[in-house]
């Protein structure tokens, strides 16, 4: 088994980024399938920060990045992110960077309509990003998206522009919103297409060759389960699957592409924007995680709400996700803890179940089952060996495994790259 892909197995912001830049050194390429600039990936190397919202986090390691036909691209945000890393030092050009001619475009008007939603719901709020993702893929399966290839079509544009204004200019104007005129969408495109056509090509094609010529994809997730459209809290969710089993048709390779399945969680629970959160702590606990943790939204900034690790959320996770094998992050946040719990199932009314249950009212009632064990004083930060970490957080980390029934392949230990426990490599299957 050649290929990796990686996915979130919580609300998103397990740590990713550190995990998929470290596996980008061991690959060729690597792969975004779904989402779009709502995510985004933190990554320290060698002392320099790299904020990555929608490129692939291997362009760092200097891998080829591709964003494939399943994420949703906002052409500006794209542009200012390239030449934010290009001043750092990246090296971005048409042979690194490969952009699905099929992509939906995230246009202006998106991020408009999603903020004005949000602003009217009120209480019933999503807490989205406010960046237009919902819009462009409600537009993407509605088949009135303006997709990349697009730009280099003048006349298509010219009546797919009536269209999508027809739709978001009604919406615009009901909730109070200002709206969008044809010249304005035209000369936003007719500035951004030199840009960014360079970077489109057939990306399944690419990526064809590349399977076949046996080279090593690592494909990376954004958000997680807990977020997929279909299998997360709904609707309290992105607007996208976020499982594996995306990978290959969000890039345009077949299923048996997607290769070893790796799921990211972190030691605890963190979660941004609105929705049930058994596992949520109100205390001075789950502030400390915060702080300690550095719990604040890359995207938005907006501080994280943090709990407990809720196993039974990972178990479900690891199901419908398909995950082989966890890498768990952040264990150093709770080092110097004198107690530490896990949430291993709910009570529902009364009773107790092991499963989250699928409607919203069901999930707002439910409240955590907590297993609690005696914390360590020692620090993991840093460890590179299994050897380095106190027994107590072994046993943490074991009973997470029996728990969500998967094993601990990979433990980071710290920001930095090379902090890492390697107990298995995703790339040998
Ligand atoms: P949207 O993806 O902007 O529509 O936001 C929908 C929900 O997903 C909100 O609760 C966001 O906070 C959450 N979300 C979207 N992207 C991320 C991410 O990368 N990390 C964590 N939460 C996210």
């Amino acid at each position: 088994m050649s290929n990796v892909t990686v996915i979130g197995t919580q609300w998103g912001d397990e740590g990713k980024g550190k995990i998929v830049d470290w596996l980008a050194s061991r690959a060729d390429i690597v792969v975004r399938f779904q989402g779009g600039h709502n995510a985004g990936h933190t990554l320290v190397v060698g002392g320099q920060v790299y904020k990555l919202s929608l490129l692939p986090s291997g362009l760092v390691s200097g891998k080829i990045g591709v964003i494939g036909n399943g994420v949703v691209v906002d052409p500006q945000a794209l542009m200012g992110e390239i030449e934010r890393v290009t001043a750092q030092g990246l090296v971005v050009t048409p042979e690194t960077l490969w952009i699905a001619e099929t992509v939906p475009l995230i246009l202006p008007l998106h991020g408009a309509l999603d903020r004005a939603r949000e602003a009217a719901r009120g209480d019933h709020k999503i807490g989205t990003t406010g960046r237009g993702i919902g819009p462009a893929y409600e537009d993407k399966v509605a088949r009135r998206a303006i997709r990349l290839c697009d730009l280099a079509e003048p006349e298509t544009l010219e009546w797919k522009i009536d269209e999508l204004l027809l739709h978001h200019n009604t919406l615009l104007a009901g909730l109070g919103a200002e709206t969008f005129t044809k010249e304005q969408v035209l000369s936003y495109l007719g500035e951004i297409a030199p840009k960014v056509l360079p970077y489109a090509c057939p990306v399944w094609d690419r990526l064809d060759e590349a399977v076949r010529a046996g080279k090593r994809i690592l494909f990376e997730g954004a958000q997680a389960v807990m977020l997929d459209v279909d299998h997360g809290t709904y609707p309290f969710v992105t607007s996208s699957n976020t499982i594996a089993a995306i990978a290959a048709s969000g890039s345009g390779v077949g299923p048996k592409s997607v290769g070893f399945v790796l799921g990211i969680a972190k030691a605890y629970t963190t979660r941004v924007g609105e929705g049930p959160f058994p596992s949520e702590l109100f205390d001075d606990v789950g502030q400390g995680l915060g702080k300690r943790g550095h719990e604040f939204g890359t995207v938005t900034g907006r501080p994280r709400r943090c709990g407990w690790f809720d196993a039974t959320l990972v178990r479900h996770a690891v199901r419908v996700g398909g995950v082989d094998g966890i890498a768990l992050t952040k264990l150093d946040v709770l080092d110097g803890m004198k107690e530490v719990s896990i949430c291993v199932g709910y009570e529902l009314d009364g009773k107790h179940i092991d499963r989250f249950p699928s409607s919203p009212a069901a999930q707002s009632r439910v409240k955590p089952v907590l297993e609690t064990m005696a914390g360590w004083n020692e620090t993991t930060a840093g460890a590179r060996s299994w050897a380095e970490l106190p027994a107590q957080a072994i046993k943490y980390v074991r009973r997470i495994e029996e728990l969500i029934g998967a094993p601990v392949t990979l433990l980071s230990t710290s920001p930095e790259r090379d902090d890492t426990i390697l107990m298995k490599d995703p790339f040998e299957g």
